[in-house]
């Protein structure tokens, strides 16, 4: 499997779960350093700054091969989305990259459960954090929902209220059924011309990748759509993107 893609539980968690509340503390803290240590210095170095912070940190890391997520970094800065989405927060690395890609006024959307499959959605105390990934004057919204449920859906429309999405990334529900759910429900709020990105379509084993390669060829074969994989071998990542024309 390629760096960068692998579910296991972030470092500084795995040190210090034994330790209780202590561990807490010795987390926030770490977190704190990471944090402190991007905004001196790794945002400063544009993309490579970004690629660092959200993949090179055990808080907030993201699930993503690096040379994936720049291409899919370079994408974004080719055309930054003002109302973007993702499904899929987990540790939140995806939804950092967002909001620093998307414009200051943007608005961004998050879909993932409390605890849920493919790396167990986030917690509460997480969501304060995340909360504070906003900036300028970008409007996030954090709903720790079940993608797939029509109150979420509703939710989201109520954001949205008649806007569309320029950019969805579904991250979420890996099974067939689940990604084609989120495709069929939140496709069709993105405008004309506007992307849509899938992760983990290369082929893999089924813990890794569940459904969605299969769905990915299905769905690929219909639209207009590009590639993103570091190796085709890699058994899990690469990102695919559709465009609606
Ligand atoms: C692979 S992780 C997302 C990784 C993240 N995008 C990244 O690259 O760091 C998949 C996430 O989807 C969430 N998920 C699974 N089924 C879901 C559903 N039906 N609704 C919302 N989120 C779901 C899981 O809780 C998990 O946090």
């Amino acid at each position: 499997m390629a760096e960068g893609c692998v579910l296991k539980t972030p470092i500084a968690e795995r040190r210090t779960g034994w330790l209780g509340p202590v561990g807490k503390v010795i987390r926030g803290w770490n977190a704190a350093r990471c944090w402190a240590r991007y905004l001196s210095r790794g945002r400063h170095d544009g993309l490579s700054g970004l690629l660092d912070f959200t993949l090179g940190n055990h808080f907030f890391c993201a699930m993503q091969v690096r040379s994936e997520l720049r291409a899919l970094g370079e994408l974004l800065t080719s055309a930054p989305p003002t109302c973007a989405m993702e499904i899929g927060t987990a540790r939140g690395g995806t939804l950092f990259f967002l909001t620093r890609l998307a414009t200051p006024d943007a608005t961004i959307i998050s879909v993932d459960l409390p605890a849920g499959r493919f790396g167990g959605g986030y917690s509460s105390a997480r969501r304060r954090v995340y909360r504070r990934f906003s900036r300028g004057a970008q409007q996030l919204y954090l709903f720790r929902e079940d993608s797939h449920s029509p109150e979420t859906l509703a939710h989201v429309k109520g954001v949205l209220a008649g806007r569309a999405l320029d950019y969805l990334f579904i991250d979420g529900d890996h099974r067939y059924e689940g990604v084609r759910q989120d495709f069929e429900l939140y496709g069709p709020l993105v405008r004309k011309g506007g992307v849509i990105a899938f992760h983990d379509i290369v082929d893999g084993p089924h813990e890794n990748v569940g459904g969605v390669p299969r769905f990915w060829k299905e769905v690929s074969a219909r639209y207009a759509h590009g590639e993103i994989v570091a190796d085709r071998k890699q058994g899990s990542c690469g990102i695919g993107w559709l465009s609606f024309e």
